[in-house]
């Protein structure tokens, strides 16, 4: 069964209080929780990471290679508009992925425009909320 990695990264422990006008008021468990229950509907395994460090994702990608996982969905929080690391490292292991944001990036402050991982991406998913993620895990179904 291919098995697909969700990655999240900072701040995003801190959904469903934290800005809810912008973000929504699921928490990150509810959105993992409905993910795993599409998931098994789909016949795909999934499994869930997040974390406020950027090596720590970074090390986690590194382990998805040697671990054989299909692809990839990330959210890579603040680390979108920062991190040549996080691309490196999707770039580097070459496991294919897809950028989801829960808010439009396109539509807020012009800092948050620039992504370092879309033009490397298979799709980018931004401003459908969470369920830009179960579209994309629908995406490795198909
Ligand atoms: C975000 C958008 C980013 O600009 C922001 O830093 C986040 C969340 C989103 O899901 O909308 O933390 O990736």
């Amino acid at each position: 069964m291919r098995e697909i990695a969700v990655i999240n990264g900072p701040n995003l422990n801190l959904l469903g209080t934290r800005e809810p006008e912008i973000y929504g008021s699921e928490s990150l468990q509810d959105i993992n929780q409905a993910l795993t229950t599409l998931a098994t509907e789909l016949d795909l395994q999934v499994r869930f990471m997040q974390s406020n460090a950027e090596h720590e994702i970074v090390e986690y990608i590194h382990r998805c290679h040697h671990e054989q996982i299909s692809g990839i969905i990330i959210n890579p929080a603040a680390f979108t508009h920062t991190s040549v690391a996080i691309r490196d490292a999707l770039l580097g292991t070459q496991i294919p992925f897809i950028e989801v944001h829960l808010s439009n990036i396109h539509a807020r402050e012009p800092f948050r425009a620039k992504s370092w991982l879309s033009d490397v991406a298979i799709g980018t998913i931004t401003g459908l909320g969470s369920q830009g993620y179960a579209m994309a895990l629908r995406y490795w179904a198909d």
